[in-house]
């Protein structure tokens, strides 16, 4: 669990939606989007706003339907996914604790922009439409923060498109494995479960493709897999890009 929300296992014992106002307040300061607030612009926030709790593979936005809230993730990792008419799905990120999504919708007031579902246990703070458009209304700060999670995004989307254009399924794979790592101790590590699957609807290719790649990748000695389904990433790797 992210240590900016740690605290909340203990209380999660108490069940979901079962958070006090107080513990919503102190959740909502801790989100990087709303640091600048002032304490009545989180009274705002927190009036309506509910805990919610999800195991793995649940849908939290569906692509398509209406809008009503904004949520901020507080621990888990969940996938933002479009699909097309015949269920082909490609994975567009990976949200972690301390980010927040379903803002498009209230922006713009179109239907949801793709779908957002748990890849593993996740807890969420759910704001009301209405709260957030009215701290919205007030307060530049947020407006920048907002406008800085679609420009990441954007960059994100140019970096996506430049890969799928530019690179073969090497590189594509290559970049997710980089893109998903952490630095520990000089060594660069997938520390996060990194299915086949969840690797080829994030490249544009089949599983079994995938599962090729990966193969020729540890044979050749560019990744290393680890305990726990972690893979250690060789420097070497980065020649793929
Ligand atoms: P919204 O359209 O309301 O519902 C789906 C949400 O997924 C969307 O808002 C964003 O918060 C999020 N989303 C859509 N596209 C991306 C993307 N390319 N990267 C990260 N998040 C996204």
């Amino acid at each position: 669990m992210s240590q900016r929300f740690a605290g909340l296992s203990r209380l999660k014992t108490g069940g979901e939606g079962t958070m006090s106002t107080y513990d919503i307040r102190l959740f909502l300061r801790r989100v990087p989007l709303f640091y600048s607030l002032s304490e009545s612009q989180i009274d705002m926030l927190a009036v309506g706003c509910a805990w919610r709790s999800f195991s793995r593979g649940r849908t939290i936005v569906a692509e398509g339907e209406p809008s009503q809230s904004l949520y901020i993730l507080l621990s888990g990792r969940a996938k933002v996914q479009r699909s097309d008419s015949e269920g082909k799905e490609v994975i567009l990120a990976v949200l972690g604790a301390g980010e927040f999504f379903g803002e498009m919708s209230l922006i713009d007031d179109e239907p949801r922009s793709a779908s957002v579902i748990t890849l593993e246990s996740c807890d969420f703070l759910a704001i009301p439409k209405d709260n957030f458009l009215s701290v919205l209304n007030q307060s530049t700060e947020i407006c920048l923060g907002v406008m800085r999670g679609l420009v990441k995004r954007l960059r994100s989307a140019d970096r996506k498109i430049e890969t799928l254009a530019l690179l073969d399924v090497y590189g594509r794979v290559a970049r997710v494995l980089l893109d998903s790592s952490e630095l520990t101790e000089g060594n660069r590590i997938v520390r996060n479960r990194l299915p086949r699957q969840q690797i080829a609807k994030m490249v544009g290719a089949s599983r079994e493709m995938v599962s090729r790649v990966m193969k020729g990748l540890e044979s050749e000695g560019f990744i290393a897999p680890m305990d726990e389904g972690q893979i250690l990433l060789r420097e070497k790797l980065s020649l793929y890009l």
